[in-house]
């Protein structure tokens, strides 16, 4: 029997991710999906048609699968939490803060917003890189006298990050990071999403709320567990963050102060050390890869990572000893939002949740 699960905000970018993701899930079936009250009462296939242009707003490539085209859309109201297993939401932050602790009551969420990351009893998970941090869901399920639970993925910016610091921060005791993302296009949503006239030809070096996301994400992803709270690590983290004329994927260029000396040879045998161990191996929609480490100067590029393992895989490249710290490192990193960033990255936390007994 497979676990019965509802998308809601399945129409936008992230929603149309999840719809990919879980075709043919071994594990996991869609049973309902919803999204406003604008898309709700349509069929999927004629919910993402623009109404005035007629044309299908299908961003992610190939076509859209069978199973989805003609289920039904639902407003939020009309989902049946008691026939669910799992709910997955794509939906913005606060819309989701109402909607996500109402399912939560009866029934696990994971969610791609930003509602509920930072309370004390949510982790924010990254499958393969925190995984011993899902226990604080047993906290949070009992002081809030839920059945369910919210768990919540981090923003898409720092999900790169944290990827490729925690080998960096266990090993060499990494202290202080200077970041700057050049971030997509469509990691701002379908709608109202960014401007054509705004991006076409242009840096725009301003994200509102994203650079506070990413310092405080990431100090608490890299954080531990004790006596049912995440004292988060030992990190300072700056970053400025932009948005690209890039279609999908963000890239990172990273400088990182170490305690202990490191250099490019042993970064990349970390990598490759880290990789071997991941906790996520064998699960329905891990990567054969979870490192891409490259020696070549001019990787990584979003045009040519983003293929690489359907989105799943965290490329790295120009990692040069720097003189700017006593110990340290640079690199230039690259992660796709929408899939390990977002909905395929939830679809692997919801397996390794799974496999915990937590769903
Ligand atoms: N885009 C990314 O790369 C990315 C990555 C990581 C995390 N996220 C996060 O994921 C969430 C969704 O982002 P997105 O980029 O997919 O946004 P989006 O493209 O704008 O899609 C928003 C979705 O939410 C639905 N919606 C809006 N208001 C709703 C309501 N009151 N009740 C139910 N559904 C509602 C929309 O339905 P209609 O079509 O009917 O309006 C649409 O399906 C956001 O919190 C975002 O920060 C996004």
């Amino acid at each position: 029997m497979k676990k019965r699960v509802a998308i809601i905000g399945v129409t936008g970018s992230v929603g149309q991710e999840f719809v990919v993701s879980l075709k043919d899930h071994p594990w996991f079936e869609v049973t309902q999906i919803a999204a406003s009250e604008k898309s709700a009462g349509k069929k999927y296939i004629d919910a993402i048609k623009d109404p005035a242009s007629e044309i299908t707003k299908w961003q992610v490539g190939g076509q859209i699968p069978e199973y989805i085209k003609n289920m039904m859309v639902r407003s939020v109201n009309e989902i049946k939490a008691d026939e669910l297993d799992l709910v997955f939401t794509s939906i913005e932050s606060g819309a989701a803060r109402e909607i996500e602790e109402r399912f939560a009551k009866d029934v696990p969420v994971i969610s791609t917003s930003s509602a509920f990351r930072y309370e004390e009893d949510v982790p924010i998970l990254i499958p393969g890189i925190n995984d011993e941090q899902a226990d604080l869901i047993d906290t949070q399920r009992k002081n809030r006298k839920w059945k369910g639970f919210v768990a919540p993925l981090p923003n898409c910016t720092t999900t790169g990050l944290a990827i490729t610091m925690k080998p960096l921060y266990e090993k060499y005791g990494a202290k202080r990071v200077l970041m700057t993302s050049m971030q997509a296009i469509s990691g701002a949503g379908r709608e109202p999403g960014v401007s054509a006239m705004d991006v076409t030809d242009n840096i725009i070096p301003y994200i509102p709320k994203e650079e506070q996301k990413v310092m405080i994400e990431t100090a608490k992803i890299l954080g531990k567990l004790k006596d049912g709270k995440i004292i988060p690590a030992d990190i300072k983290v700056s970053c400025t963050c932009t948005r690209v004329p890039v279609l999908d994927g963000h890239t990172e260029s990273v400088f990182v102060e170490t305690s202990k000396p490191i250099d490019p040879k042993t970064a990349k045998a970390s990598y490759e050390k880290y990789s071997k161990k991941i906790s996520v191996t064998g699960l329905p929609s891990a990567p054969p890869d979870y490192y891409a480490v490259h020696d070549d100067p001019t990787r990584p590029q979003p045009r040519l990572e983003r293929e690489v393992n359907d989105g799943m895989t965290t490329t790295i490249g120009r990692l040069e000893t720097i003189d700017l710290f006593d110990n340290g490192i640079k690199y230039v990193l690259f992660s796709h939002n929408k899939k390990m960033g977002s909905a395929k990255g939830a679809v692997l936390l919801a397996e390794m949740l799974y496999k915990k007994g937590k769903i």
